[in-house]
C-alpha cells in the first residue's frame, strides 16, 4: 500500500512538471511573455527561411537591414503583390516592449508587369537602430505577432573594413541547370581575377552542378543562399510576362540582387552583379583590383560602374580546337575556351550592361543598371572592360567573319586549365591520374 502511494506521488509529480513545462513552452510563443526566448532563437531561423510571409497579406519579405545612410531606417527587402496594397506595420522591440509604426512601401519601378514586384518596406520610428529584429504585418496588434514572424535586422554595425574586396552576386539558379564546365571555368577565372566570395541563390540545379557547388562551398569561396521561391509563388522563368507567364519575374532575380547588395554592404568593398554564365573581364588590367583602383582614381565619387555585355556565340568554335581537351569530354556544359568569336556592339540599339558596384552607393538595383543610387553612374569603356558571355547567339545572322576574335580568356590558360581540372577532380567529376 505504501509502495503504491509513492508510485502515485512520483507519477503526479511527473505530470506536474510536464504541465509547468508545457505552460512555459506555450508562453514562449506569446510575444509579451518572454522576450528573451524570442531574442535568442534567431540565428536558427535565419538559415531556415529566406522568405517569410507578411501576415494578413498576400506579400512576402526576405531580409531586413539597417540603412545607415537614411537615418537608420529599417529596410525590409520584400516581394509585394502590386494590386493588393494595404497599410502595413513594422513591429520591433524598443524599451522592453514592442514599437508599432506605419510601414512605407516602395515598389521598385522594374517589375516587368508581373503581379509581384521587388520592393522595400521602410520602417521609420524611434530607436530603429536598437532593433535586433522586426516583423511586418497588416495587423498592428502585437498580440497577433509571434516569434516566427520576425526576421533579424542585419547591417547593424557600419564598418569601413571589409571581409572581401570583390563579391559576385549570382541570382537564381533554378530548373535542372547543369552547365558544369562553364561554371568551373568561370569560378576559376574569377579567382584569378581577384574575387574572394561568390553568392548564389539556389532554387534547384542539375546533379553534376550540385557536386561542383558542394565543392566550392566546402572550399569556402561559395555561399549558397537557399531560395525556395517556388514554394511561395509561381515564379516566371523569364522577364517577359507574355512569353513566360508567372507571378514574379525570373525566379525573383530583382529581389535576390537587392538582397545580395544589402547583405554585402559592409562585407565587401565591391559587388559584381552578373549572371552565372558571365565573366566581367578587365582588358587593360591584370585583375579586378587593378581595374577598380584605376577607375576610382579617375572617378572618385562614383559607386556604380556599367560594363557592356557582348555575346560570344556558343555555336561558333575556334578553328584549332586546341582546348577541346579529352579530360573535359564527359563534363556537361559549355567550354568557354572554344568560343572566342564575339558579336559586335550594335550602334542603333541599347547594348545591355551588367555592373560592378560599391554597395554603399546603391539604394535599389535592377539587372542592367541601378534604379536609385548615390553619386553618378559611370559607363566603363568597352576596351577597358567588358563581359565574356558565352551563350546562344543574339545576332544569329552573323557569320564567323563578321564576328570579332577575342581570346582574352586564353591569357589565363596556364593557371586556368589546371585549376579547372583540380576543381572538377575535387568535385568527383573527373578522375585524373596526376591527382590520385
Ligand atoms: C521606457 O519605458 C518606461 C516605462 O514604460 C518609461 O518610463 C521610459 O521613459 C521609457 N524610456 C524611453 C527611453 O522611452
Ligand atoms: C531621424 O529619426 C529621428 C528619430 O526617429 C527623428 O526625430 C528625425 O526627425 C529623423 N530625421 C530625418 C532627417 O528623417
Ligand atoms: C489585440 O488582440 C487581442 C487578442 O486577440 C485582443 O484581446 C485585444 O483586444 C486586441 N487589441 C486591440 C487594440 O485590438
Ligand atoms: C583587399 O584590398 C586591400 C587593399 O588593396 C588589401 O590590403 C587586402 O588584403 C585585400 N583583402 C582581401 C580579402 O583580399
Ligand atoms: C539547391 O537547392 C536544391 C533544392 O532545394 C537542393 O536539393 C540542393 O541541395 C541545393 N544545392 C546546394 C548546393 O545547396
Amino acid at each position: 500500500m505504501k509502495g503504491e502511494g509513492v508510485k502515485l506521488f512520483v507519477l503526479l509529480s511527473i505530470f506536474a512538471v510536464l504541465g509547468v513545462l508545457l505552460v512555459i513552452y506555450c508562453r514562449e510563443d506569446d510575444l509579451t511573455g518572454t522576450l528573451y526566448a524570442i531574442y535568442h532563437d534567431f540565428e536558427k531561423k535565419e538559415t531556415l527561411n529566406s522568405i517569410t510571409h507578411i501576415k494578413h497579406s498576400k506579400h512576402f519579405m526576405t531580409s531586413a537591414f539597417l540603412d545607415h545612410r537614411f537615418n537608420k531606417t529599417i529596410r525590409v527587402i520584400s516581394i509585394i503583390r502590386r494590386d493588393s496594397l494595404q497599410p502595413l506595420f513594422c513591429i520591433y522591440p524598443n524599451n522592453n516592449s514592442y514599437q508599432v509604426v506605419n510601414a512605407q512601401v516602395e515598389i521598385h519601378r522594374d517589375h516587368f508587369g508581373f503581379p509581384f514586384g521587388a520592393s522595400d518596406v521602410l520602417c521609420r520610428g524611434p530607436s530603429t537602430h536598437n532593433a535586433i529584429h522586426v516583423a511586418v504585418s497588416a495587423n498592428p496588434n502585437i498580440s497577433d505577432i509571434h516569434k516566427i514572424d520576425f526576421v533579424p535586422v542585419q547591417n547593424r554595425v557600419e564598418t569601413e573594413t571589409f571581409q572581401f574586396n570583390f563579391t559576385i552576386c549570382i541570382s537564381n539558379l533554378f530548373g535542372k541547370y547543369n552547365n558544369v564546365l562553364q561554371f568551373a571555368q568561370t569560378m576559376e577565372m574569377y579567382k584569378l581575377l581577384g574575387v574572394q566570395h561568390v553568392v548564389i541563390y539556389n532554387t534547384s540545379c542539375g546533379p553534376n552542378l550540385e557536386k561542383l557547388l558542394q565543392h566550392y562551398k566546402k572550399e569556402g569561396i561559395l555561399e549558397i543562399v537557399s531560395w525556395p521561391v517556388d514554394q511561395f509563388l509561381n515564379p516566371s522563368a523569364g522577364w517577359n510576362s507574355q512569353k513566360n507567364p508567372g507571378e514574379l519575374q525570373y525566379y525573383g532575380q530583382l529581389v535576390t540582387l537587392n538582397e545580395c547588395v544589402y547583405r554585402h554592404m559592409y562585407q565587401s568593398r565591391y559587388v559584381l552583379l552578373n549572371d552565372i554564365d558571365e565573366i566581367i573581364m578587365p582588358y587593360k588590367h591584370a585583375n579586378l583590383p587593378l581595374l577598380m583602383e584605376s577607375l576610382q582614381q579617375e572617378h572618385k565619387n562614383r559607386g556604380v560602374f556599367l560594363i557592356e555585355n557582348p555575346i560570344f556565340p556558343k555555336t561558333q568554335f575556334e578553328e584549332s580546337r586546341k582546348f577541346r581537351r579529352p579530360e573535359w569530354k564527359n563534363i556537361p556544359g559549355v567550354n568557354i575556351m572554344e568560343h572566342i568569336y564575339r558579336e559586335p556592339s550594335r550602334t542603333n540599339i541599347y547594348n545591355p550592361t551588367k555592373m560592378i558596384v560599391n554597395p554603399r552607393y546603391v539604394l535599389q538595383t535592377s539587372v542592367h543598371s541601378t534604379l536609385n543610387h548615390l553619386g553618378e553612374i559611370y559607363r566603363v569603356p568597352f576596351k577597358v572592360c567588358h563581359i565574356v558571355h558565352v551563350r546562344v547567339p543574339l545576332q544569329k545572322h552573323l557569320s564567323k567573319e563578321q564576328l570579332h576574335i577575342d581570346t582574352r580568356v586564353w591569357d589565363f590558360q596556364k593557371e586556368l586549365v589546371p585549376n579547372v581540372d583540380k576543381a572538377l577532380h575535387s568535385a568527383g567529376l573527373i578522375k585524373l591520374p596526376r591527382f590520385i
